[in-house]
């Protein structure tokens, strides 16, 4: 028996999996296109307005431990805007601050799955929410996405799960992820009001991981699951990373507007977990509260960026179905586009080693569709002008046909 735990198998993100490689090639002088990793502050600047929010924290010397829930100034901010922009009846004490919505995911499995629990996740989706409940030793009950139906929910598949779990084995929780991350789903109301529906009919708290909620495009209607699940315990999570472009504050929070018996005693043992790790980053919430607060700031800085990634979205996904080797559904928000690779005329077996030789015979590094739970698929990051997305999709082109039997 090693010195490490056996479930720090479970620490492996498939997004950074391919890292090493990439940086020998780097150090060997060669040019790598990084399509892998979803940070839009690598190619937009984080909104001057919060920068000067952050240097001012600074000045002030506001640079002590803060409440471990989050500074009062944030967590009001949070609620308001909550209040504002999906009418829900919420105030500061519902809100917890974390260092990024990561942490939230490590603290909400830590709270609730003992040994064997069960949670509903679905595939495809953000690993890491399988590595964490995997770590507490916690079992996936498998959701779906149906990509024949533009990746929507495939809800009887949820029924059916909920439906054949053993009696006094329900699952702790149900996940969903809205935009969804790696599809860019956006789910229709009519489908996330029938999970509230289920999630309720069965007592699941629902959880919902809705950190690409401003990044919809145009014609696509979003809608947040505290709109739909009022009466019904839930959490929300979000943060700065991905609307405020501001990925390194490492900021999110989780939301929990309900005062139910259930919601109360997570909230409560949550905020046992914040003590742990004493405070999250204190001169960041002072420039997030900033950026939640100042809504006009926020709307000018959100606006060109968001218009910039449709536009790398729409043209990455036109260059794909054009290339007959892949085939992508046309995503509704984020900025992620997750093509099916027909690998059936080729020579490579697998998504992984499609992307393991991609990175190493053309420089281009992306992330297998098998770590997000879906195999025979790729996740290409579409944030880079649209010269770099071409020269990508160019060589996978080049590196398919090569590869054709
Ligand atoms: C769906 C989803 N949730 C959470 C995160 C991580 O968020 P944070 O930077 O706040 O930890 C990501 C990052 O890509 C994501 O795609």
């Amino acid at each position: 028996m090693g010195i490490l735990s056996k479930r720090s198998v479970y620490a492996i993100n498939p997004i950074e999996e391919e890292d090493r490689v990439a940086d020998e090639l780097s150090r060997e002088g060669k040019q790598v296109i990084k399509l892998n990793r979803g940070d839009p502050a690598v190619y937009f600047k984080t909104p001057k307005y919060m920068i000067d929010a952050y240097v001012r924290a600074l000045k002030e010397g506001k640079t002590g431990y803060s409440d471990p829930r989050g500074i009062r100034e944030l967590r009001e901010a949070v609620a308001l805007s909550y209040r504002r922009k999906n009418n829900v009846n919420t105030d500061a004490e519902h809100v917890i601050v974390t260092q990024g919505l990561s942490e939230a995911i490590s603290m909400v499995n830590s709270a609730l799955i003992n040994e064997g629990d069960r949670a509903v996740l679905f595939r495809p989706s953000y690993p890491l929410y399988r590595q964490y409940l995997k770590i507490c030793g916690g079992v996936e009950i498998d959701g779906r996405y149906d990509e024949s139906n533009r990746w929507s929910i495939d809800v009887d598949s949820v029924a059916k799960a909920l439906r054949r779990s053993p009696k006094g084995k329900k699952p702790k929780y149900l996940l969903v992820t809205n935009p969804n991350n790696p599809t860019g789903t956006v789910l229709d109301r009519k489908v996330l009001g029938e999970i509230v529906d289920l999630a309720n009919e069965h007592g699941v708290l629902l959880i919902g991981d809705e950190i690409y909620d401003e990044l919809v495009f145009g014609g696509v209607r979003f809608t947040s699951l505290c709109e739909l699940a009022e009466g019904v315990p839930h959490i929300i999570m979000n943060g700065a990373s991905k609307d405020f472009d501001a990925t390194g504050f490492r900021l999110g929070f989780l939301l929990m507007p309900e005062d139910d018996k259930v919601s109360k005693e997570v909230r409560e043992k949550i905020r046992d977990f914040a003590t742990l790790r004493l405070s999250s980053n204190t001169p960041a919430q002072y420039a997030f509260a900033e950026g939640l607060n100042n809504s006009s700031a926020h709307a000018k800085a959100l606006r060109p960026m968001l218009r910039q990634i449709e536009d790398r979205v729409s043209f990455a996904t036109r260059l794909i179905n054009e290339s007959g080797y892949m085939k992508t559904v046309r995503p509704g928000g984020a900025y992620y586009i997750f093509p099916r690779i027909d690998l059936s005329g080729t020579d490579l077996r697998s998504d992984k080693e499609f992307v393991d030789r991609l990175l190493k015979e053309e420089h281009v590094q992306l992330t297998r569709g098998s770590g997000f739970g879906e195999n025979g698929h790729i996740r290409i990051v579409a944030l880079p002008g649209k010269n770099i997305i071409k020269s990508a999709i160019d060589n996978m082109n080049l590196f398919c046909k090569r590869h054709s039997t």
